[in-house]
């Protein structure tokens, strides 16, 4: 037989470096290379013709000098492949461009592309958003996601933890909130017997938390995590609240709260660390673009970051929340609150706000110990207190970041809490004994990624800070 057999290499099988390690890597100028891309801006001049290019690996992109003839078929949008010189930019600041020699158009692009050399706003983005990621502002998000995902790996699996994967489909509602999406199969013609949900042969979920399944784990392998996409009915429109959202989830055996917080914190300060390491010209960007808007010569984005990894998280219990919501109300010539601040009644976000900014100087802070009756069955009861071990950090400007607890790993107790939650013992049956067999201390957390997003970014709505949203009323692509 005569087939193409190719041999294996060890050379580099992409056609084209990336335009970032182009400008970053200190590759010899003047060598002929092969960038490809996409024009952002021309500028045409009578004698020759001004090009940025961006591969979507960079902010910056690369400079590329042309003669008019050549930029002629030239617009924003438009694919190239462009052969040339990597020169020395004679302007100071320019670093590298690209002296080209032929150029050919891989997909032509017309004056009616949407994105233009201007400023967007992000609800005009976001109906675009199948080209969203082409402008500086969609691109660096998309690498600073994929950079603070490898830096919470990076925490777990310096901490010997294993990463496992549970299930999306499931037949619980691990919070209890009942807002879960129940699914069915899309079969046509089902026998009139039977109902399309019953495909499973009982109702099943989209999951709206993978920590019950996490337990499972931990309960053999002491240190586990789980990463994934979460989904939620919640009619929010929030600028706080996907129907689609990712969760990193720690479940750890033999810990107690204050491990927990700790843990907590660790993990976010590395991810922000990582993020400024392996990303200083995206941040350095959402730095300039969060301070145009909003501190005109003052960004404020890197400042913050900065502060949040230096101090340590503040750390108080609910009681001690409540109690200095009550004060600062007595204290306020006007009316502070509109929600109540009695003890038992939920933090609401105006409360969150005041913890955060004006009793804790704009630092995280960490409320633990709420009352049992505000949260789900599975955690832990704290001895003699009608509270749980639980907590939920609160960040400056976001409001609920992280919730975590202990979780019940006393048999009988959880099984009476079930019980009066009104829950199916049988249907938990399985979690039950994981407290029958070897029950070990342990607790978690869950981080809502696009909200740890909102915290790395600057963003101020979570729906800027996903690829691909989804909420109440949305959900194109
Ligand atoms: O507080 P939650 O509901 O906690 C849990 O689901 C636990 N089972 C986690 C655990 O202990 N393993 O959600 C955790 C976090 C919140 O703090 C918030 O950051 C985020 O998930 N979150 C959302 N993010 C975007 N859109 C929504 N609708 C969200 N709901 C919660």
């Amino acid at each position: 037989t005569n087939f193409n057999r190719r041999f294996y290499t060890t050379e580099s099988p992409f056609s084209s470096p990336t335009i970032r390690s182009l400008l970053l890597t200190n590759k010899k100028t003047d060598t002929s290379v092969t960038v490809h891309g996409w024009v952002r801006s021309v500028r045409k001049q009578k004698q020759i013709s001004f090009v940025n290019i961006n591969d979507g690996s960079c902010v910056k992109g690369l400079q590329a000098i042309l003669n008019p003839e050549q930029a002629e078929k030239l617009n924003t949008g438009t694919c190239v492949e462009l052969k040339g010189t990597l020169v020395n930019s004679p302007g100071k600041e320019q670093g590298k461009e690209l002296q080209v020699n032929s150029i050919n158009v891989l997909g032509e692009c017309d004056g009616t592309f949407p994105m233009q050399k201007k400023r967007h706003s992000f609800e005009y983005l976001r109906t675009i958003n199948h080209l969203r990621a082409r402008g500086n502002a969609g691109g660096a998000l998309l690498r600073v996601r994929h950079a603070a995902r490898q830096g919470l790996q990076d925490y777990f699996a310096k901490n010997e933890f294993t990463q496992i994967d549970t299930p999306i489909l499931t037949s619980h509602d691990c919070e209890g909130g009942g807002e879960v999406f129940k699914i069915q199969s899309g079969k046509k013609n089902h026998s009139p017997s039977s109902k399309p949900e019953e495909f499973f042969h009982q109702s099943t979920y989209l999951t709206v938390s993978g920590q019950l399944h996490a337990e499972m784990f931990a309960s053999a392998l002491s240190r586990v995590y789980t990463f994934g996409p979460v989904f939620r009915a919640e009619e929010s429109l929030t600028s706080r609240h996907l129907a689609e959202f990712w969760m990193l989830e720690a479940e750890i055996a033999f810990i107690d709260l204050n491990n927990l917080l700790d843990i907590t914190e660790q993990s976010i300060k590395h991810t922000i660390r990582h993020v400024l390491d392996t990303c200083p010209e995206e941040m350095e960007f959402f730095n300039q673009f969060v301070g145009k808007k909003d501190h005109e010569k003052n960004p404020l984005l890197l400042k913050r970051l900065q502060k949040t990894m230096d101090q340590g998280f503040i750390r108080m219990t609910y009681d001690d929340a409540i109690q200095m919501l009550q004060q600062a109300e007595q204290k306020s010539l006007k009316k502070l609150f509109q929600f109540p601040t009695t003890y038992g009644s939920s933090l609401q976000s105006e409360h969150e706000r005041y913890l955060t900014s004006e009793a804790c100087q704009d630092q995280p802070v960490f409320v633990t110990n709420y009352p049992s009756h505000q949260k789900p069955f599975y955690m832990r009861e704290n001895d003699q207190e009608s509270t749980v071990a639980c907590f939920d950090l609160l960040v400056p400007g976001i409001g609920e970041l992280v919730g975590g607890s202990m979780r019940e790993e006393r048999e009988k107790v959880l099984e009476n809490k079930m019980k009066l939650a009104g829950m199916d013992i049988e249907e938990y049956d399985w979690y039950l004994e994981l407290r029958k067999y070897g029950s070990a201390p342990h607790g978690g957390y869950g981080i809502g990624f696009e909200r740890l997003m909102l915290m790395l970014t600057g963003f101020e709505n979570v729906r800027e800070v996903v690829p691909v949203p989804r909420w109440v009323g949305h959900c194109k692509y």
